[in-house]
């Protein structure tokens, strides 16, 4: 069970419930409001990591090992070195002396893929790991010379197969200081004695990080400070880990990444940051070094495959008195992040007895990572794929069957919920997508050559709770207002909303606030991940605001209509600061600030630790529900209808959560029906690095996608609301193979469900 945390007041919290004093007035939060980085992406005015121009730049090339596992025994790069426009040729023999790199989840701002030692000497940890980058004066160059490079291999044994990792043992894996492992009661004895039961494997596959911007850095050592052009979702955490390697001063390294094009988990640091940067100390030149598509797969880990046994006993009448989720996923040695799929199972369901268990292997490979929901998005497929064959034994409505177990409290944890609705989502989502039209009779809807069917399941995930938000709020005289806070626009809209927050907050017309994000040196150190960074900022931006207040109360003095106020009497209205159930004693910022003499007033803030959050169960919800069609001749798969109906608190711009709410169900689609990794288990090397053999979806596989949601605001969150960034893809999977379920009649448990399955 989840250790209990202490009690804490959350007072703290800045409204969780919409201000209606606030709201009447300015309304800028809940607005449709387009993105505002929308124009610089479609005239071609927003610059990506590989496009800021440097003075003597040069262009990286990256060799790649072909065995998983040994040493390098001969290394031959004259050829290279002699190649037209070649510049340098870097090898273990001559990399510069490196620390080593701090791996995401060891340390707050360590923010590493793997923690192997970069390019220092001649051994091989996986097939596809880099062993010698080229700089060149164009690309062109720098890969013609790479090809020339003749490496030959001293192989050891690898550990490549899952299966044969699996018969050496397994052990629990831990996932941020915790086992993955929760247990109430005597769950197998509960099973054995149920009187109707489901207990199947489900299997995933690898998927690899697919981003439409490949990862890229364009960086230059200037002075003793190492200046880096990224595509980050981390740039704080990526400028402390780089320190950290090269062993100088944090401030020493500056990370800019004012536009991302996908990140998904993956734009995390890897390898290719630290040679970079290396090639460019050893050139005395800056360096871009962009991974090509195959280079990704290659640096960059993806989600790691997964066998999951999920078993389920139950009384006649629906309720559970046994819910078992365990199995076994993959890892490397030196990452910190094993696949942690009974993260949903923990608090989705009621039931007298729970087991849950993650074990673990450890291969060969290129270090796995945080995919999009992490956990969630592949636990969710083989816990509500289980539950759809329940209700199929049970002959109960699979909607129905899911309220029938709906918890009072966090079924593991006991902590009660800060806000669930999801009954509320699963009703409107029956009555929206016409759920009473489904045939529960599987395998007798066809309309021509393809057969039709309706499946369901739960979404879910986590608000997650991390420290290190801080914000510096800048008012001026005009009446103007800048936010800096170290966060990402990696195309979710993070700008957008955070103008509309510290619009509606300060009483200013939305053109007046200026946003500056994406760069190390400004304050927080807040990741774009675990769907918080919204939520991280806005509670940053609201901390610096009520301090805002404070020193504004302080420089307006007696003489102020506002005089003896305390700032948690006092709002914002029409640039400047009223009573806030007096709005006439009001005085303009304009004003307080020319009789203080001065031109603006800036101030830094931190919001509460959020520890004192951790005595609820947080979560986002949703409700699923998928049409398919499945061709009888050819065994094709069709979506034709998709929609998701969510509980995620309040939306705060409704526009971009649909974006993001798509997305997610988007990349659920892949989930379920194309995304594999093709890993030759013998030689430990992806056979199908690039998007012509790994298959994300395209228009073509994607129907209209309806979103819907109960926008009730959480009260326990800084502004009501709760993550939008990774639940679409969480229930996906299982609502498409379910639909296909109802469809054919056939249970497919292993994805991508492939026609091949459905033949
Ligand atoms: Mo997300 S996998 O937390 O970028």
């Amino acid at each position: 069970m989840a250790k209990a945390v202490a009690l804490a007041p959350d007072s703290w919290i800045p409204g969780g419930e919409p201000d209606p004093l606030i709201e009447q007035r300015h309304g800028h939060v809940g607005k449709p409001v387009s993105r505002l980085d929308g124009p610089l992406k479609v005239t071609g005015g927003a610059s990506f990591a590989a496009e800021f121009p440097m003075e003597g730049m040069v262009y990286a090339a990256v060799a790649y090992s072909t065995v998983a596992k040994g040493r390098i025994a001969e290394l031959d790069t004259a050829a290279a070195e002699a190649a037209p426009g070649v510049v340098l040729v870097m090898t273990h023999r001559n990399t510069p002396r490196l620390k080593p790199t701090p791996v995401f989840l060891s340390a707050q701002k360590a923010s590493g893929g793997d923690a192997l030692p970069v390019m220092q000497d001649g051994q091989i940890h996986w097939n596809g790991q880099p062993l010698a980058v080229v700089l060149a004066d164009t690309q062109e160059q720098a890969d013609h010379a790479k090809s020339l490079i003749r490496i030959g291999y001293e192989t050891e044994e690898a550990v490549t197969d899952f299966a044969q990792a699996q018969q050496r043992g397994t052990r629990t894996a831990q996932f941020m200081g915790q086992p993955l492992h929760d247990a109430k009661g005597d769950a197998e004895a509960a099973l054995a004695k149920a009187p109707v039961k489901v207990d199947a494997l489900y299997t995933t596959p690898r998927h690899n990080h697919n981003p439409i911007e490949l990862h890229a850095v364009t960086l230059a050592w200037q002075g003793e400070t190492l200046r880096v052009h990224d595509s980050q979702q981390m740039v704080a955490h990526c400028a402390w880990t780089l320190a950290k390697v090269f062993d100088i001063a944090e401030d020493q390294v500056v990370v800019t990444s004012p536009f991302v094009g996908g990140g998904f988990g993956s734009k995390t640091l890897w390898q290719h940051h630290i040679l970079a940067a290396a090639a460019a100390k050893l050139a005395g030149r800056p360096v871009r070094l962009v991974l090509s598509r195959e280079g990704v797969y290659r640096v960059v880990g993806g989600r790691s495959p997964t066998q999951q046994r999920v078993a389920l006993g139950a009384n006649p009448d629906g309720r559970l008195t046994a819910l078992i989720h365990s199995g076994t996923t993959v890892k490397t040695a030196h990452n910190a992040m094993p696949e942690p799929f009974i993260l949903p199972t923990r608090s989705a369901y009621t039931a007298e007895t729970i087991l849950l268990d993650v074990q673990q292997v450890e291969l060969d490979m290129v270090s796995n990572t945080f995919m999009r929901a992490p956990g969630e998005a592949v636990g969710t497929f083989a816990l509500e794929c289980a539950l759809d064959e329940l209700a199929h034994e049970l002959g109960i409505d699979p909607v129905e069957l899911r309220i029938r177990n709906e918890p009072k409290e966090d079924p593991t944890s006991g902590l009660p919920f800060s806000a669930r609705h999801i009954v509320e989502a699963w009703r409107a989502g029956v009555e929206r997508f016409g759920w009473s039209r489904r045939n529960p009779q599987p395998g007798v809807v066809r309309e021509g050559e393809w057969l039709v069917g309706m499946g369901c399941a739960t979404a879910t995930y986590p608000y997650y709770r991390m420290p290190g938000g801080a914000a510096r709020l800048t008012i001026t005289r005009e009446g103007r207002a800048t936010v800096d806070v170290a966060v990402h626009e990696m195309g979710m809209g993070t700008a957008t909303v955070q103008t509309q927050v510290t619009a509606e907050r300060l009483g200013l017309p939305m053109e007046a606030i200026r946003f500056n994000y994406g760069d190390s040196t400004l304050p927080g150190v807040i990741m774009a991940g675990g769907s918080q960074q919204t939520a991280a900022t806005g509670a940053s931006v609201i901390a610096a605001y009520n301090k805002l207040v404070g020193e504004l109360l302080t420089l307006a003095g007696n003489d102020s209509t506002l005089a003896g106020l305390k700032p948690e009497e006092v709002a914002s209205r029409d640039a400047g600061l009223c009573k806030r159930d007096e709005p006439e004693r009001y005085e303009s910022y304009a004003s307080i600030l020319s009789r203080a003499r001065r031109d603006e007033v800036s101030v830094v803030a931190e919001p509460p630790q959020p520890l004192e959050m951790m005595h609820w169960s947080m979560h986002s919800h949703g409700a699923m529900f998928c049409e398919v069609r499945v061709n009888v001749v050819t065994g094709e798969p069709r979506v034709s209808r998709f929609l998701g109906s969510f509980d995620c608190g309040r939306i705060l711009n409704p526009k971009t959560a649909a974006s993001q709410f798509r997305g997610g169900i988007i990349m659920g689609l892949g989930l379920a029906l194309m995304e594999e990794t093709q890993f030759d288990e013998r030689s430990g090397r992806i056979m199908n690095p690039s998007l012509a053999e790994y298959h994300v979806p395209v228009h073509l596989d994607v129907p209209e996608i309806d979103v819907i949601w109960t926008d009730i605001p959480d009260p326990h969150t800084p502004m009501g609301a709760r993550g939008v960034g990774e639940i679409g893809i969480t229930g996906t999977g299982a609502a498409v193979a379910n639909a296909i379920f109802n469809a054919t009649g056939k249970r497919v448990r292993d994805l991508p469900i492939t026609l091949d399955k459905l033949m």
